[in-house]
């Protein structure tokens, strides 16, 4: 077999994602704008296993011939190596709904109103049942859930019980926790899904302000059941904090919350940024970087705020994982490409 440049996501990966569209991978890549499309518009009903898989191939064709398409150029995601031909998808992101019943001050679904308009709904359920019985999928495949909140689809617990009677143990849930799921339990009970809550922070006030919903006992309580569920896999549940400057950036929320998660059962936690902030402030960031510290300089303060966070989560016996572009901070400040791993 020959070695070739390809990615993961033109092999064998494939999202539902807003307005309708089945693309390769969500990954914005820079400049060049990534993302590629397999369908710009999909309704549920107008594919096949042989036009979806006929698809792939036209940019799996043009990597086998060295060329590349021009969203993807220069992606770090590219790697060198022998690519199988095989037709098989082993990660599946399914974002298409855009309803949620939060409004994070931070979200890009929430805050666009054109996401909002334009996604029309159709039936996930019927697809990934399709794509199970139509031998599209690994038994190792990942289904890995976002949106909108996923628990707002109607046949969501519906789809996890497909998952789990034909045994799929890849299952990974982005929630915001307000809707208590007893599948999502049942499959953490399991050992089959890791689940990811944005809680970012400890207290009602302060989870107001960045969720605006007065939901914070509803996340709370989730928190605590799906903790309990964690017979298995004693990380199953990571409870995540979304740094965004000048809001829960403190160190007193970090400690707050970090109580609050050992409180709850939770061990592994996982620290993000808000990503506008690093989209707005690039320049930035590149020259906060090499300045002193000061209170002024936010990028050292988030910097400094990893370590911090690990440290008083060790001393609590929690463990944290650097998620997104907090990991970009860490890469811009050290000055080298660290793997970008959550542990297992
Ligand atoms: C669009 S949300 C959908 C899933 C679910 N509603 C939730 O909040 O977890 C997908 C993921 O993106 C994260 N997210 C949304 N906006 C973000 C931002 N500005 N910066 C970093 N992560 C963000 C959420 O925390 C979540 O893990
Ligand atoms: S190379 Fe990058 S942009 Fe292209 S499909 Fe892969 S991850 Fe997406
Ligand atoms: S809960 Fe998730 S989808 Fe809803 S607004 Fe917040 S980040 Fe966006």
């Amino acid at each position: 077999m020959a070695k070739f440049k390809s990615c993961n996501c033109i092999e064998h990966e494939l999202v539902l994602d807003h307005m309708n569209a089945v693309r390769h991978c969500s990954n914005h890549n820079m400049e060049f704008g990534g993302r590629p499309i397999i369908y710009d518009y999909f309704d549920g009903t107008n594919f096949t296993k042989e036009d979806f898989f006929a698809k792939k191939w036209e940019l799996r064709k043009m990597f086998r011939e060295g060329k590349c398409p021009e969203t993807c150029t220069n992606c770090f995601h590219l790697a060198e190596k022998e690519w199988d031909d095989d037709n098989y998808i082993d990660f599946i992101l399914l974002t298409p709904w855009a309803e949620c019943n939060s409004q994070c001050i931070y979200c890009p679904v929430c805050t666009d109103v054109n996401v909002k308009n334009n996604t029309k709904k159709y039936d996930y359920y019927s697809v990934v049942k399709y794509m199970m019985e139509n031998d599209f999928l690994t038994k190792e495949t990942i289904f890995d859930f976002a949106g909108g909140e996923p628990t707002m689809y109607e046949r969501f617990d519906d789809i996890l019980e497909l998952i789990f009677e034909r045994g799929y143990k890849n299952v990974v849930i982005h929630t915001n926790g307000i809707k208590y799921s007893e599948t999502v339990a049942k499959l953490i009970h399991h050992g089959q899904c890791k689940v990811l809550i944005s809680s970012d922070s400890a207290n009602r006030e302060l989870y107001k302000k960045i969720k605006r919903v007065d939901e914070f006992d509803n996340v709370k309580e989730t928190l605590r059941k799906y903790a309990a569920a964690q017979d298995v896999k004693p990380n199953a549940l990571r409870a995540k904090y979304i740094l965004i400057p000048g809001v829960n950036d403190k160190e007193e929320y970090i400690v707050e919350w970090l109580d609050m998660c050992k409180e709850l059962g939770i061990i592994s936690v996982i620290l993000n940024l808000d990503f506008n902030w690093l989209i707005k402030n690039t320049d930035l960031a590149y020259k906060q970087k090499d300045m002193p510290r000061s209170p002024e300089n936010t990028t050292l303060k988030l910097y400094d705020l990893i370590d911090f966070t690990k440290n008083e989560a060790q001393k609590r016996g929690i463990v944290t994982s650097l998620y997104g572009e907090i990991f970009t901070v860490k890469t811009l400040v050290e000055g080298e490409v660290t793997l970008n791993v959550i542990d297992d």
